[in-house]
């Protein structure tokens, strides 16, 4: 029994090149595009407030560009794989033909993690928003389905909200899934509106925030002082191990410039536009990110900030003209949904993935004769994100998410070094520069911020680990392809 087998690498060039039906149709502006599509979304529009109240204070700007710099170095890894293995298994794939089977089912595995919560807790969100904009024009839903039953704190744990469900985020979940079984796909140019009227915007946020800011010179200075609050006397809030914990939680609005390296199939120059994709569309949401966190912590109080809106209360809080704060919330109202939209047709792809390597079943690489899309495991991720979105409540699920894709970040920096050492001679179109030394601190930083994160939050990793290597064992490692094709690994 090998778990270490890895693909051959030859064979997935074989496959890029046929490119499987896809149509290549991707510029480099289509793919910074996407990226940014799937990257702004909660973590900007409400996490980033939770996490400056409960843990970094005004220094969730610095938390930003420690985060920040760990994705720059994780992406550029990313980018070197990319561009040298252009296929839609993303991570997955490049772990299968560096690390080996078992680590491929380890990011795999993971990767469901990441899209399908990812998908229930940016709908959570969407909901917080969605009831604000309502509430706008008076209409509010019953108390019992406005929120998750539970709410969570770092100290005292789970705690009863009275209410029974949060329709709005189940609802979104449930309409995007049956759009996305019927086959209505989101076009490249419906995704370039999206992210024009997000940007813009956010854009808006920060010029209108910094205006205010100078103008009021004393306020900004009182709501920013003290930058770091002390610590409490408990790990991660406030302090430097608060500004490595609000890194740790809001590491969640990055997520999704990876998501640009599983359409490397669809990509028209994929050596070329795939690290301009991913890198271009990470620093741009990086300079967005510190202004908004910063303007945002300059016009309100940070310990005001915990709520499912921040961005629209800072703005009610110093009077800006309703028209902005109407604008953020149809803004993310938009962009909420087109996040939750991205991550629950990301999903199947990793099925697909895994189903066509034999370590799910065929099943799941099943398409419906009509509408030919991957309606099983559509439906499948969509129950499964239905009932979070209803139950949990945002902060569990953006943790767990964050854990997830942290972990998979990890092994993709890993895999750079190792396979440049076990397979020089593979044209490399992009390369990682500076390497071991980028690798390791991509790794790094992504420890680090692991290490931050609660140690529940380890916990829910190691028992969905546990789930995976049990199908693992029970199922995938038997049925693997490479098993029953019996190739020898490229190494
Ligand atoms: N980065 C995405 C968001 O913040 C997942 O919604």
């Amino acid at each position: 029994m090998d778990l270490f087998r890895t693909q051959p690498i030859s064979e997935l060039h074989s496959e890029a090149a046929s490119s499987q039906g896809l149509n290549k149709s991707l510029s480099s502006v289509n793919l910074v595009s996407l990226g940014i599509g799937a990257v702004i979304g909660a973590g900007i529009f409400v996490i980033t407030g939770n996490a400056a109240a409960l843990y970094a204070g005004p220094a969730i700007v610095i938390s930003f560009i420690i985060s920040g710099l760990g994705c720059l170095f994780a992406g550029l890894c990313y980018a070197e794989f990319a561009a040298m293995l252009p296929i839609a298994g993303s991570a997955y794939t490049y772990a299968y033909a560096t690390l080996g089977e078992f680590v491929a089912w380890i990011i795999g595995w993971d990767l469901i993690l990441e899209y399908l919560f990812a998908s229930s807790t940016v709908a959570v969100g969407w909901s917080g928003h969605t009831q604000d904009f309502l509430g706008e024009f008076g209409l509010h839903l019953p108390a019992a389905l406005h929120q998750a039953p539970v709410s969570y704190a770092s100290r005292g744990g789970f705690q009863l909200t009275g209410a029974l469900f949060d329709l709005p985020a189940a609802a979104i979940v449930v309409f995007l899934t049956i759009l996305l079984v019927i086959g209505i796909k989101e076009s490249a140019a419906f995704n370039n509106v999206i992210v024009a009227v997000k940007v813009t915007v956010l854009l808006a946020v920060i010029a209108f925030g910094a205006w205010f800011l100078l103008g009021h010179r004393a306020l900004a200075a009182a709501n920013l002082t003290p930058f770091i609050p002390p610590n409490t006397g408990h790990f991660g809030e406030f302090g430097w191990s608060g500004i490595f914990k609000g890194a740790a939680v809001i590491f969640f609005a990055y997520i999704g410039f990876d998501a640009v390296s599983t359409t490397a199939q669809e990509a028209r120059n994929p050596q070329r536009d795939m690290p301009i994709g991913i890198l271009g569309s990470l620093g741009i949401c990086m300079v967005i990110f510190v202004g908004v966190s910063f303007v945002l912590c300059g016009m309100a109080r940070y310990t005001e900030l915990n709520n499912p809106a921040p961005v629209v209360y800072a703005l009610q809080h110093i009077g800006a003209p309703p028209v902005l704060r109407l604008f953020v919330e149809i803004a993310a109202i938009a962009g909420l949904s087109s996040v939750v939209l991205v991550m629950l047709m990301g999903q199947p792809r990793i099925f697909f993935s895994m189903a066509r390597d034999g370590l799910l079943p065929p099943s799941f690489a099943k398409v419906h004769p009509r509408f030919r899309t991957p309606y099983i495991t559509t439906i499948l991720t969509g129950a499964v994100a239905t009932v979070a979105a209803g139950l949990l409540p945002l902060s569990v699920l953006g943790q767990l998410v964050s854990i997830g894709t942290l972990f998979a970040f990890v092994l993709v920096c890993i895999g750079i070094p190792v396979l440049r050492k076990h397979r020089p001679e593979i044209p490399r179109p992009f390369r990682t520069p500076w390497v071991p030394l980028v690798p390791i601190l991509g790794a790094g930083i992504c420890l680090v911020q692991m290490a931050s994160l609660p140690a529940d939050t380890w916990l829910r990793l190691v028992i969905w680990m546990a789930i995976g290597l049990a199908i693992y064992f029970g199922y995938g490692q038997r049925h693997s392809k490479l098993r029953r094709d019996d190739k020898p690994g490229s190494r």
